[in-house]
């Protein structure tokens, strides 16, 4: 069966980095033969300035009956003009309840082509080899009240809530100490059990499944601020983080850090294996669309085509063709392939095909 893979490009540099993983999986397609059929579809600002919504019901069909989704980034500066409702409408938030892909995997890993050259010109930490489970359709981003209320003297006040489920807890934690099973069997949780509510309920809920469920697996609890701070300092002691959506989203870009480039961290958002036995699946770059860099042809595409290659593993069950994609972006950077985000001074500077053209002579390679 043809898997039908919905593209959303988005803006920014989205449509750039999409078009690159586009390429590569027309490759796996046409050479490994993987039953891939992808297909473009308008949102978010590129919809309202062509069709007056951020929504067409068209994308919307095609979202939902999606095998999975190859996702670029949304956000541009011009958005203010498109009403508040607009927004909500072709909103990737929105996309993610919809399809409850609530485990949000966002892997770092070192690539050793970019290993430290001086202690003053670290760009990777070798070695550093680690997996989020971000929690993604509920906390701080979908909690109610949220808003901006009007007070008795006049002044405003906004308003989020920070809310957590027994279950919205407990389904991520299965999610995050049975991915830590097939890696290093260690799992570090993360929260603010010692302010926040919900993060005490956390732990505690973690606690629970680990001591039922997950015996085997190492558990560690972390607050959150010292995870910023361990992740700047010892990113090698983690295996999988699992965490909240508000963390999860600020410390995975903390460990793009680690990594290099934030132009090179890719994520996959799953739900639970529906009755069919297929999980939802919405594939993404972690970067946003990147207005300065947007339009010039220098984003470094490699984020996304990681994020094919998490499309091969996952949607199209296809782990060999997935490590083949992640080997051959390694043998790309060993060969001495640069964007301009991780190039040192004096190297030479790919455009975001070019880079993609030494990763698909790789793949020919291998
Ligand atoms: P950003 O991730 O777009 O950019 C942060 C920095 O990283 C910029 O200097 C950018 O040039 C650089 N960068 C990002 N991706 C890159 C790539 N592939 N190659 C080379 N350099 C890259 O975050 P920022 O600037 O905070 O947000 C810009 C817009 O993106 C905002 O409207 C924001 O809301 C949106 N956004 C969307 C996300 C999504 O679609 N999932 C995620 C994060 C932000
Ligand atoms: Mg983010």
């Amino acid at each position: 069966m043809t898997l039908n893979i919905v593209v959303l490009p988005g803006d920014g540099i989205g449509p750039e980095v999409t078009d690159e993983a586009v390429r590569v999986l027309d490759w796996f397609a046409a050479k490994r033969g993987i039953p891939l059929r992808m297909t473009r579809h308008l949102f978010g600002s590129a919809a309202w300035a062509a069709q007056g919504t951020t929504m067409p019901d068209a994308t919307w069909d095609a979202i939902m009956a999606a095998d999975a989704l190859l996702f670029g980034a949304t956000g541009s500066l011009d958005q203010k003009h498109i009403p508040a409702e607009e927004r909500r409408k072709g909103s990737l938030l929105r996309m993610r309840k919809a399809l409850d892909v609530f485990a949000n995997l966002r892997p770092v890993k070192a690539q050793p082509a970019l290993a430290e050259v001086s202690p003053y010109k670290a760009r990777t930490v070798a070695g550093a080899d680690l997996v989020f489970v971000r929690e993604l359709t509920a906390g701080m981003y979908f909690g109610t009240p949220r808003g901006v209320e009007t007070q008795p003297d006049g002044t405003r006040r906004g308003v989020n809530t920070h809310t957590y489920t027994e279950a919205e807890i407990a389904r991520a934690a299965r999610f995050a100490f049975g991915l830590a099973r097939t890696r290093r069997n260690h799992l570090t949780s993360v929260d603010k059990a010692n302010v926040m509510e919900a993060g005490a309920l956390w732990r505690e809920v973690v606690t629970a499944i680990h001591a039922k469920e997950f015996p085997d697996v190492t558990l560690e609890h972390m607050l959150a601020d010292n995870c910023a701070l361990q992740l700047g300092r010892a990113p090698t002691r983690f295996d999988v983080i699992v965490t909240d959506n508000l963390f999860g989203d600020l410390l995975s870009d903390c460990a793009g850090a680690i990594n290099g480039s934030l132009g090179m961290l890719p994520s996959a958002a799953l739900s639970d294996p529906g009755p069919d036995g297929k999980r939802r699946a919405l594939y993404e770059p972690i970067h946003g669309s990147a207005p300065d860099i947007a339009g010039k042809g220098i984003a470094n595409p490699l984020g996304a085509i990681l994020s094919a290659a998490m499309l091969l593993r996952w949607t199209a069950e296809a782990p060999a063709e997935a490590d083949r994609l992640e080997k051959a972006v390694a043998t790309a950077l060993a060969s001495g392939a640069r964007t301009a985000d991780i190039a040192l001074p004096g190297e030479k500077v790919l455009s975001t095909s070019a880079m993609t053209d030494v990763v698909l002579s790789a793949l020919e390679a291998s």
